[in-house]
């Protein structure tokens, strides 16, 4: 007959079963014996109701006390067993899962960068295409066949950055030399944009400074007039600022076009001050140029536009400054990645 001497023998064999288990494997091996159906703790638990009634009650007692010591003492073991399987994974496998990994962080398109694509996304879907030039130009595309005549402030070197030695070439002050160039290789009808940099001795304030960027626009074919390119003008505006935009167009004076307007926007600056910005000159191109290049001015008619691209990104986000977007301060930049 079993005795409360038996059960306090097969714990104790169990416990120390459990506790000279050195692996996972052994200690599974433990609980199989010691708390599976065939073990002694369990026929003893499962034989109690055979016992005489008097000796049930203390007999079931201590064997379940006996089981759950077991079953505490199995929990134990397994979770310091874990934890040193743990510890010794960590050692062998001595990747340093915190060092910082080596990705780099992804860049973003520059501000001015974004608002040229959005620009020249717009006059494509009009059917026009890119054309590029130099930004170091001759005297001939920079002045002459863009009619501005000699003794024309825009050619003094107060006005424009020459190259030390060329006396003839300088910085571009202005796009408009690619009208010319694209003029030169190309027969009529024409419907090109050309943006890039442009160079000034402009005193720097905070609507300008020494380089900035614009965004040339030449149409010629037959039968263009003013009311093509203020149809242009202000469908490009509103696509850019919105429906809502107000603008006017100005009577203004560029030697290579006539007649000649500029085209200004109401915005909102940073203190929420109403202002007006002057977008981009335009006008219907002189015969003159025309003259330079060849083709017939009675039987084609065009018009031309130069926009500050620097400017429609400073009226897009009020920006208080255009300098801003040459300083390559990652803290202003970030702004709008
Ligand atoms: N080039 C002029 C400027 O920089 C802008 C301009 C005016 C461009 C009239 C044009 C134009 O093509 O037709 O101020």
């Amino acid at each position: 007959m079993t005795t409360p001497e038996d059960i306090t023998a097969l714990r104790d064999r169990a416990l120390a079963d459990v506790a000279g288990a050195g692996t996972l494997a052994a200690l599974e091996e433990a609980r199989v014996a010691h708390t599976g159906r065939k073990s002694g703790l369990t026929e003893i638990l499962s034989g109690i109701g055979k016992l005489p009634p008097e000796l049930r009650g203390p007999m079931g007692k201590s064997a379940n006390e006996a089981r759950r010591a077991v079953e505490a003492a199995l929990t134990a073991r397994k979770e310091e067993l874990e934890g040193e399987e743990l510890g010794r994974k960590l050692l062998e496998d001595r990747t340093d899962i915190t060092l910082p990994g080596d990705g780099r962080p992804a860049g973003a398109l520059h501000l001015l960068t974004q608002v040229r694509l959005e620009v020249e996304e717009i006059f494509l879907a009009l059917g026009y295409r890119i054309a590029d030039g130099p930004e170091i130009e001759d005297e001939y595309h920079n002045f002459t066949a863009l009619n501005v005549p000699q003794g024309h402030p825009a050619r003094s070197s107060s006005d424009t950055f020459y190259v030390a030695g060329h006396p003839h070439a300088a910085l571009r002050p202005q796009t408009s030399p690619v009208q010319v160039r694209v003029m030169e290789t190309q027969e009529p009808p024409v419907y090109v944009i050309a943006p890039g940099a442009v160079y000034r001795r402009d005193d720097v304030d905070a609507t300008h400074s020494p380089m900035f960027h614009q965004l040339e626009g030449l149409a010629v074919d037959e039968g263009l007039s003013l009311a093509h390119l203020k149809g242009t003008l202000v469908h490009v505006a509103r696509e850019l600022l919105g429906d809502g935009i107000e603008y006017v167009l100005r009577p203004h004076f560029f030697p290579f076009t006539e007649p000649s307007v500029e085209l200004y926007v109401r915005w909102t600056d940073r203190h929420g001050r109403p202002q007006w910005l002057e977008l981009l000159g335009a006008g219907m191109v002189d015969p003159e140029v025309f003259g330079f290049v060849g083709y017939d001015p009675e039987r084609w008619t065009g018009f031309a536009f130069g926009m500050g691209l620097d400017r429609i990104a400073m009226v897009r986000h009020g920006l208080p400054d255009l300098r801003l977007l040459f300083e390559s301060d990652l803290r202003f930049l970030e702004q709008f990645s």
